[in-house]
């Protein structure tokens, strides 16, 4: 159903059925292609962490001052560039917000909210890391057992509030979960707009905490009670809403088709994966512990991006196929380079969404994911992203497709590409034999 007060004020649903509210109005700084500056100097105070080793570029008000454009309109609302602070520490209070937006973040989604913060208690240590084994001081992995913000929810009201005050132009998107509940629902929404806030992220996903409050995860695992909530949420919502997915289940689209299908304009995925960092061999305890125990918690990090692809892909193909492409996407996953975030995007993503990435190299690293982006652009001539947002998803195809191109090719080349069955593996070629057969 088409909700009437969404698009106002003054907003439209454009082609795509996507909600157009009014873009904000910020002088354009015009785009000028190949002035990507790599290892430009900045004065000493506000030196980029990675000057030297990363390209990066001045970010003012959210606009690299040179290089390719990366603003992009995401149903209905402008953000300067595509990369947004995802739901979790960087976005507890006011002053790590204030700070992701002096930096240049495109956009900022708050740690999850609930009215009663009360029953929210965390424990620490919450964190454990999974480090390189050529390189201690390399983060692949993390996990953590972080419940939702515990922060009173006034508190947090207060402080969505000021930010659209003194940052009317950026957006700040509020992350919300409930328990099974219609009036909570409904109030959560009620409130948080009346902060300004400018998009919904459905915390349908974490997956540790409070399953015994079919929160989270329990939530959007469960098609019924999901298709109920997000009905609840799209009737009362007069802003976008995204439902943030689990990867913890066999299909994510199914989720997913059920919370367009209600009316939400978009999904974000992934949110953490079940985890177990691993065990203490000297004390037998698994981490992270506390007082000798630990539970499963949820995992993050550089470990996690090609399954948040493979998960992107689904949900970008999906969306594709059964909406015409009139749904946002915002890819989430180990993301911590320009790169990163470009192979998001080049499978369908709006937005690229940053977590453990900033906790671990801090908020400039923003500096550095518009340059390397811009580079791409410049290299391929690119001068906006939808000029290559989901260029690389038709070239998925099924394995048994897989065989028969490369038949009709080696048909062609009359050449053998690796091994022709599992019968030809030998023992002392064996290694020579795989690497006949790897792509890269
Ligand atoms: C310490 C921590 C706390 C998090 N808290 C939340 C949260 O409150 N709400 C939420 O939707 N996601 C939360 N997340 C999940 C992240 O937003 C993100 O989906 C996930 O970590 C994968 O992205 P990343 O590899 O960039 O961190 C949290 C992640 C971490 C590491």
């Amino acid at each position: 159903m088409m909700r009437p007060t969404r698009a106002a004020p003054g907003g439209a649903r454009n082609q795509q059925g996507r909600v157009s509210r009014p873009t904000h109005s910020r002088a354009q700084i015009p785009a000028r292609r190949n002035a990507v500056r790599t290892f430009a100097k900045k004065p000493a105070k506000q030196r980029n962490i990675f000057e030297g080793q990363r390209p990066w570029v001045e970010v003012v008000d959210g606009k690299p001052v040179s290089g390719p454009d990366l603003s992009c309109v995401v149903d209905g609302v402008k953000f300067p560039n595509p990369f947004v602070i995802g739901s979790g520490p960087p976005g507890t209070n006011y002053h790590v917000m204030k700070k992701a937006f002096d930096e240049g973040w495109g956009g900022v989604i708050a740690k999850t909210v609930t009215l009663d913060s009360s029953k929210v208690i965390n424990v620490t240590p919450r964190y454990a890391r999974m480090k390189s084994s050529s390189n201690q001081k390399e983060v692949i992995g993390w996990e953590n057992i972080e419940l939702v913000s515990d922060r009173p929810f006034e508190k947090m009201m207060q402080e969505f509030k000021r930010l659209k005050d003194e940052y009317p132009d950026r957006v700040l998107i509020a992350s919300i979960m409930e328990e099974y509940n219609k009036d909570a629902w409904e109030e959560l929404i009620g409130r948080c707009e009346e902060c300004g806030v400018d998009i919904f992220e459905l915390n349908f996903s974490c997956p540790h905490g409070m399953p015994e409050r079919r929160m989270g995860a329990a939530m959007g695992q469960d098609c019924e009670l999901l298709e109920e909530v997000c009905g609840w949420v799209n009737d009362a919502a007069n802003i976008p809403v995204w439902a943030k997915m689990t990867p913890n289940i066999t299909d994510i689209t199914s989720p997913g088709k059920v919370a367009l299908d209600a009316g939400l304009e978009g999904l974000a995925a992934i949110n953490t994966i079940q985890s177990v960092m691993g065990v203490n061999l000297d004390t037998l305890r698994p981490e992270p512990c506390v007082e000798g125990y630990s539970t499963p918690g949820g995992y993050s990090s550089k470990a996690v991006k090609p399954i948040a692809l493979a998960k992107v892909m689904s949900l970008a193909t999906m969306i594709k196929e059964k909406y015409d492409g009139g749904k946002s996407l915002s890819g989430i996953g180990g993301v911590e380079t320009g790169m990163d975030a470009t192979e998001f995007m080049l499978l369908g993503c709006d937005t690229v969404q940053v977590c453990t990435g900033v906790m671990i190299h801090g908020y400039p690293l923003v500096q550095n994911l518009c340059a390397e982006v811009q580079e791409f652009m410049t290299q391929h001539n690119f001068e906006s992203i939808d000029d290559f947002r989901g260029a690389s998803l038709p070239y998925f195809t099924s394995h048994t497709k897989l065989v028969q191109l490369q038949k009709e090719a080696q048909e062609r080349k009359k050449k053998k590409v690796g091994l022709k069955s599992d019968e030809e593996w030998t023992g002392d070629g064996f290694t020579k034999e795989t690497e006949s057969m790897v792509s890269n």
